[in-house]
């Protein structure tokens, strides 16, 4: 059954634990994603970045998911990351997403505000949940200096102006992780999470969660992150999979010998993750 992040996020948000929001781009990635929520016994959320739907085809994103999510036993949410307009937002919407993520935070914090108010307005009409952005969560090529922290950080004070004027169901925050695979050990700026958290009363997202040491991950859960996004971790598990396959046998020419083992490799990677989110055993 597919179900909103609204929904979702409360359970977590009430019980303590966090929901992986993992992102996918082809069958065998929605297989590893919903196979793990149902052995883990875990609600579980599919998201489609920019690259996902331009790769596979909003169609082809959401038949899979469906398919899926009707086979499943447990919670499935589906999820636009990281959507760039209103026009993408109804698209997703009209195609059956459960929840969108309107990502304004490269706008001025009025503008951000005005253009999240306007998507929540349409999307909470049908039923379909809003998660916004504010604050810049960049890649780990960007070298962020302590001196930019301020300027690109979540600011607790905005945090609280944009969720009320806003009124989104969640909200992801900058904090010092990045998408993509990190150099060295990234550092979370756990302070600013706790001065978001005493001013926002609504779940709190974590973008660029591959590669984040456990015990960061478990504090940032204790100190109100419900909803954790893992794409890198699982992309190089794939390739992991490809590519042991290939050395061992370069023959090969079967595809489902190749991406076979490319999903058991995902799936690990998922159930460790859903473990240490605390979501195993929630559905
Ligand atoms: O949010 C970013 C995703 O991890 C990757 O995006 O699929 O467009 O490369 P992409
Ligand atoms: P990673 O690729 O760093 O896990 O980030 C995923 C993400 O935040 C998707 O929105
Ligand atoms: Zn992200």
């Amino acid at each position: 059954m597919l179900i909103t992040l609204k929904e979702m996020l409360g359970e977590a948000q009430k019980n303590g634990y966090a929901v992986g929001a993992f992102n996918t781009n082809n069958m065998e990635i929605v297989q590893a994603i919903v196979e793990s929520a149902e052995e883990e016994r875990a609600p579980v959320i599919l998201q489609a970045s920019q690259g996902g739907l331009k790769y596979a085809g909003i169609q082809y994103i959401v038949a899979m998911v469906k398919a899926a999510a009707e086979q499943a036993s447990v919670p499935v949410a589906l999820h636009l990351d990281h959507g760039t307009s209103f026009e993408q937002i109804m698209q997703c919407i009209r195609h059956g997403f459960s929840s969108v993520m309107i990502d304004g935070s490269k706008l001025p914090l009025e503008e951000n505000i005005a253009l999240t108010a306007r998507v929540v307005e349409a999307a909470s009409a049908v039923g379909v949940s809003v998660e916004g952005e504010l604050g810049k969560i960049g890649g780990t090529e960007d070298d962020i200096t302590v001196d930019e922290k301020d300027a690109l950080f979540t600011n607790p004070e905005e945090a609280s102006l944009f969720v009320e004027k806003s009124g989104v169901d969640a909200l992801a925050i900058a904090i010092g992780t990045a998408h993509g695979p990190y150099k060295g050990e990234p550092k979370l700026d756990f302070d600013r999470l706790g001065e978001i958290k005493k001013r926002v009363a609504i779940p709190l997202v974590l973008h660029g969660a591959s590669g984040v040491p456990d015990a960061s991950i478990c504090r940032a859960i204790e100190m109100g992150i419900c909803k954790i996004n893992i794409d890198t971790d699982i992309r190089q598990a794939f390739a992991r999979g490809v590519s042991r396959v290939l050395a061992e046998t370069p023959q090969e020419y079967d595809p489902r010998k190749i991406l076979g083992p490319a999903k058991v490799e995902m799936k690990e990677v998922i159930k460790t993750k859903m473990r240490l989110f605390k979501c195993s055993a929630k559905a």
